[in-house]
């Protein structure tokens, strides 16, 4: 009865403001963890969103390491490029933490082509080399940098970016997302090698060229 007496004391504007922009206000990536640690059961028959804990008693130091970020990845690819990724589904002790890491290799001109994480930003640094990176607003703007090693860039969450392979030799960085597991949507090949295909009908009108540009895109993205 006091809440709904103070409320309704309220102006107008400051009830709208609570109810529409505060909820907006939050940026959050994955929900926060309820306990210390629940390190994935990857094999686990129930389905939640998420994973659910392996049982305390069978948790092991080496849940929390992970060293597959320590090799360098295959380049040998159309994209010259190679991501590494350490989320949950390799790592289990991220499960619930909101966090993980990718590596990636490029060889030289090579490109991380354009693509979006849908439940992530991105922070990257780069170690080795000399990388153009950018990101697409959804007003059409374009940001974009050339970064060296020890520089960083950000993105965010579920826009356009890429990096490109701007210096003379290889080059490597890692990035790192505020999920555990913040899912990758690469255009070139989610519009071009989806199966089944997306109708050429689509793509024809939406990139406004003909079928045989495609089939040739297909071919060579090795469709
Ligand atoms: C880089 O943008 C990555 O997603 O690893
Ligand atoms: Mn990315």
């Amino acid at each position: 009865m006091a809440t709904m007496i103070t409320l309704s004391r309220l102006p107008f504007f400051t009830i709208l403001f609570l109810i529409v922009l505060l909820p907006s206000a939050c940026r959050c990536a994955d929900p926060d963890p309820l306990q210390d640690l629940c390190v994935a059961d990857l094999k686990a028959s129930i389905s939640v969103n998420g994973f659910p804990c392996k049982p305390l008693q069978e948790v092991k130091s080496d849940d929390f390491f992970f060293d597959g970020l320590s090799k360098e990845g295959n380049t040998t690819n159309v994209f010259g490029t190679n991501v590494t990724s350490a989320d949950v589904r390799v790592f289990p002790g991220l499960n619930t933490h909101g966090l993980s890491v990718n590596r990636v290799d490029f060889a030289p001109g090579g490109l991380n082509p354009p693509h979006i994480h849908p439940r992530a930003s991105e922070t990257s640094v780069v170690i080795e080399g000399k990388l153009l990176v950018g990101f697409v607003t959804t007003s059409h703007v374009l940001h974009s940098k050339v970064l060296k090693a020890g520089e960083m860039f950000v993105i965010p969450r579920g826009l356009v970016h890429f990096q490109l392979n701007v210096g003379k030799g290889k080059a490597l960085f890692l990035a790192a997302f505020n999920s555990q597991e913040p899912g990758i949507v690469i255009l070139p090949t989610t519009l071009f090698v989806s199966t089944p295909s997306i109708p050429n009908a689509v793509l024809t009108k939406a990139f406004q060229i003909d079928a045989k540009v495609i089939s040739d895109i297909r071919s060579k993205l090795g469709s």
